[in-house]
Formats: structure tokens, C-alpha cells, sequence
């Protein structure tokens, strides 16, 4: 198969009626910004940024179409909260608004950019003003940040994109990690792991016959029959080591950077019996 497009990252943006939801993803895709009308339904944008394809997908800020954001919540990498910083009299709209969205499980840790909108006007509120306003400062279960901006002028609106694009780099990365850690690492640990027990186990039963010790391969010092808990520190120890070691080969076989298999790649020996080998 020819290279692989990844998909789009899905960005929810959501807010009251009349924040700038439309002007905002208007001004992002780089589209003139028409006429505005309060937006109906579901509206999806695309562009890319840093070599990353982004969907917005924009919903209606008006009161009776808020409980179908819900609907939406599913698969979303990143959300962003649009306020009409220029407007304190709906702060507290918006605060509940947001706590409500924030509530549901679907998009928990969901990282969440607050875009504080229409900074060209003159009654415009700081970031840390809004911070205040909507008690941003409770929010604990994922990663946020307020971007003053103005759709009209494009003011901030760089700045809050570098944010948001750093933090889908990391959500890419943390991903990666989680599937290393499921496929490779998980099953080589575990592997691992079972040796070193079935070692001790049979080093137990060889003590309890009254059998010396010395002669496994190893011989010696190195023989001497490990307890559980060396089993475990050593376990620990060489975890990291075979971690870095599967990490690695995802990342060549992703590449299809071919690479080849000696007869020991680590070897963990416990007790001189129980050698493992990273095949
Ligand atoms: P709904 O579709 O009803 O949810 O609203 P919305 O959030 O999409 O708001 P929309 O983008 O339609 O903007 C509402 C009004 O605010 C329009 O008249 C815009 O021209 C105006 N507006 C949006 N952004 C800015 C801004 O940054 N500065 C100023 N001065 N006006 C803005
Ligand atoms: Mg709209």
C-alpha cells in the first residue's frame, strides 16, 4: 500500500450563540468571513496545520441545540470553548455551559482550549479576568489554556492554534506509547516475569531435596537461590531495558526499517537458571 493519510484530529468547537464560533473557524480555514447568521447545525471545516490534518467541527451555540452536543462528543482529540470575552453579562452562561460539557465521561481528559474572542473590542475582559469569571481554575482532569483572540482581526488566533497543535502532538505520542506498551512490551514482561518465577520455583523445589547449589550454568555466587523480592527488583530493573528495546523495534517496524534478530538481545539471569532473551 502507498503512504498512509492519517486522520484528520477532531476538534469540537463549541460555545454559546453569538461568541464568534463561525467567524473563528471561518478565519482559521482562511475562508472570507461571510454574513453570519447563528449557525443551524453541524458544520465540519478542514486545514492543516504543521503537517497535521485538523477537523473542526462546529456546532450551534443557540440554547435549544446545546443538548445535542452531547452527540458529538465521541472521538474528539481536542475541544475548543469559544467566549465572547467583550461580553461579561453571559460569563456565567458560558461557566455552566462549559461545566456541563466538562461533566460528561466521553470527554474526560479531553485537553481544552479556551479562545477568549472579540480582544478588539473595547470592553474586552483579560484571559485572567475570564479565568476568574468562569472558574477555570477547577478544571484538574485534563490539560487547558486561555487564548485571548479576535476573529475579526486574527489576533491570537496563531497562539492558540501552536497550543493546540502541541498538545495533539503529545496526545500522538502518549497514543504510541499506549500501543507499545499493549503489544510489545506487555507480552515480552509477562513473559519474562513467568521464567523468573518458574526459575525460583524450581530453585525452591531443588533447596527442599537438599540439592546444592552451584550448579547451574553460571555456577557459583551467581547460583544462589534468588528470593521473590530480588526477583522483583531485578524484574524492575531489566523492565526498562526491554521496554526501551520494544519501543525501539515498534518504531523501526512502523518505519519498515528492517532489522534483525540476534540469538540474545537482553538476558536476564536469575539463580543461573532462567536466562531470557529478547527474541
Ligand atoms: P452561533 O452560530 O449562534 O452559535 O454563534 P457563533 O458563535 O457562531 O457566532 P458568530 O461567529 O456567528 O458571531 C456572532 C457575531 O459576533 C457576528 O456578528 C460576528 O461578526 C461577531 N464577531 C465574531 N467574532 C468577533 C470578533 O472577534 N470581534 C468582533 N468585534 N466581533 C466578532
Ligand atoms: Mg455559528
Amino acid at each position: 500500500m502507498g503512504g498512509t493519510q492519517s486522520a484528520a484530529k477532531r476538534i469540537l468547537v463549541l460555545g454559546l450563540d453569538g461568541a464568534g464560533k463561525t467567524a473563528l473557524v471561518q478565519t482559521i480555514v482562511q475562508e472570507q468571513i461571510d454574513t453570519l447568521f447563528p449557525t443551524q447545525g453541524l458544520k465540519i471545516n478542514f486545514t492543516a496545520r504543521e503537517g497535521i490534518r485538523l477537523a473542526f467541527w462546529e456546532l450551534p451555540g443557540l440554547p435549544q441545540f446545546r443538548p445535542q452536543w452531547q452527540g458529538y462528543y465521541d472521538g474528539v482529540d481536542m475541544m475548543v470553548f469559544v467566549v465572547d470575552g467583550a461580553n461579561p453579562k453571559r460569563m456565567l452562561e458560558a461557566r455552566l455551559t462549559l461545566k456541563t460539557v466538562l461533566h460528561s465521561p466521553v470527554v474526560t481528559g479531553v485537553p481544552l482550549l479556551v479562545f477568549a474572542n472579540k480582544c478588539d473590542r473595547v470592553n474586552k475582559r483579560s484571559p485572567p479576568q475570564i479565568v476568574n469569571l468562569m472558574k477555570l481554575g477547577d478544571i484538574r482532569d485534563r490539560h487547558w489554556y486561555i487564548q485571548a483572540c479576535s476573529a475579526t482581526t486574527g489576533e491570537g488566533i496563531d497562539a492558540g492554534l501552536e497550543w493546540l497543535l502541541t498538545e495533539l502532538k503529545k496526545g500522538k505520542l502518549a497514543a504510541n506509547a499506549r500501543a507499545v506498551t499493549s503489544r510489545e512490551v506487555t507480552r515480552r514482561h509477562r513473559d519474562m516475569l513467568a521464567e523468573m518465577v518458574a526459575g525460583y520455583n524450581k530453585g525452591s523445589e531443588r533447596d527442599a531435596a537438599g540439592e546444592g547449589e552451584g550448579e547451574g550454568e553460571g555456577g557459583g555466587e551467581e547460583d544462589a537461590l534468588l528470593t521473590l523480592r530480588d526477583i522483583q527488583l531485578r524484574f524492575e530493573k531489566q523492565s526498562g531495558v526491554l521496554y526501551a528495546a520494544s519501543c525501539l523495534i515498534v518504531a523501526l517496524e512502523e518505519r519498515e526499517i528492517p532489522w534483525k534478530k540476534v540469538e540474545v538481545g537482553v538476558c536476564v539471569r536469575v539463580g543461573g537458571r532462567v536466562g531470557c532473551a529478547l527474541k
